[in-house]
């Protein structure tokens, strides 16, 4: 990306991210984040936002990649812990396996907090979670779906997030509970497609072969944005029309699936914020300014955007912003 490139993005950042209340400064604190990797838009908008959110509040951030590895985490948390900063940030690529890394940086004195997914451990072990309610981004998706086939059948193919991961799980769950009463909506296939571009397409290709060309399927439903924008691409290239042959809906409102709305191939989408960060830096300042414990898990908004939320101003609003 070259420097003008740069430049905008920043100054887009901020302006979006300072519209609040001032952030508390932090400097002088060094804070360790372990990303996930850079599997969607919606992932690298997450590091833009923190990177930029650290600057501003003067936080010696210390980035590490871990490439879709819990391996790799379970690593760079070691050694952050080994270099003694003042807080980790986690996106966790799973759910499970955390609980003797976490207890190793609570023996250390150093508070973690949760960026955008749950873990299955012990709530001692982590000062606090900043994330979604993701069972309520599936219901929010699914209500949709309700709400727009109405009396008529419609088979619904599911592209899963990351196996294991507590998005995967909860959008799931919260999509299968609002369809429940809805007996003429079924789930007729369903696999994961790792929250990527490439094998969200893949994986509805093959939806597609098994089912008369999509003869049979009325709409995908897909765990992130990525993943329907793959989709889109298989509905299109096996001669059909995404968004209105097959209605796709998805979560987290990145700028292509705005565009993909606008063109009238995408339906909806579930608002995931990614400034995870600057909820999670206030609650260290506060933590740190005089012990106040924060709220055990820090919600953000779902909120539910079709063609009829100026999606080509949405997608304007947010070109810029390191998606
Ligand atoms: O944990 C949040 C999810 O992870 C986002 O919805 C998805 O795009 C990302 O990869």
């Amino acid at each position: 990306m070259n420097i003008i490139a740069k430049l905008a993005i920043a100054a887009s950042l901020t302006t979006a991210l300072s519209a609040g209340a001032l952030a508390q400064d932090l400097s002088g604190k060094v804070i360790g984040f372990s990303q996930i990797g850079s599997e969607s838009g919606w992932r690298a908008a997450e590091t833009a936002v923190t990177r930029q959110e650290a600057e501003q509040r003067g936080v010696d951030l210390k980035f590490a990649d871990a490439q879709q590895k819990q391996e790799n985490q379970i690593k760079a948390i070691r050694g952050f812990i080994a270099q003694g900063v003042d807080a980790i940030l986690v996106a966790p690529v799973v759910a499970t396996g955390w609980d003797d890394v976490l207890a190793e940086a609570k023996e250390a004195e150093i508070p973690v907090v949760l960026l955008d997914r749950g873990v299955d451990a012990p709530e001692d072990l982590y000062l606090t979670s900043v994330a979604s309610d993701q069972v309520e981004e599936g219901r929010v998706a699914g209500q949709w779906l309700v709400d727009e086939v109405g009396s008529e059948d419609c088979n619904v193919v599911e592209l899963q997030g990351t196996v294991g991961s507590t998005p995967a799980i909860n959008r799931k769950q919260g999509f299968e509970e609002a369809i429940a009463s809805a007996s003429n909506i079924k789930i007729t296939q369903s696999q994961t497609g790792d929250f990527t571009r490439a094998k969200g397409k893949e994986v509805m290709e093959a939806f597609l072969k098994s089912s008369d060309n999509g003869a049979d399927i009325c709409a995908v439903y897909a765990h992130n944005d990525d993943m329907a924008v793959g989709a889109i691409q298989a509905i299109k290239d096996a001669g059909l029309k995404p968004g209105t042959d097959i209605k796709v809906v998805s979560i987290d409102a990145v700028p292509d699936i705005f565009n993909a709305i606008a063109a009238g191939e995408a339906n909806a989408t579930v608002e995931l914020t990614p400034n995870m960060a600057g909820p999670a830096f206030d609650a260290l300042a506060a933590y740190w300014a005089d012990g106040t414990e924060p709220e055990k898990f820090i919600v953000t908004e779902s909120k539910l955007y079709t063609a009829e939320d100026d999606p080509q101003g949405e997608y304007e609003r947010r070109k810029n912003l390191g998606y």
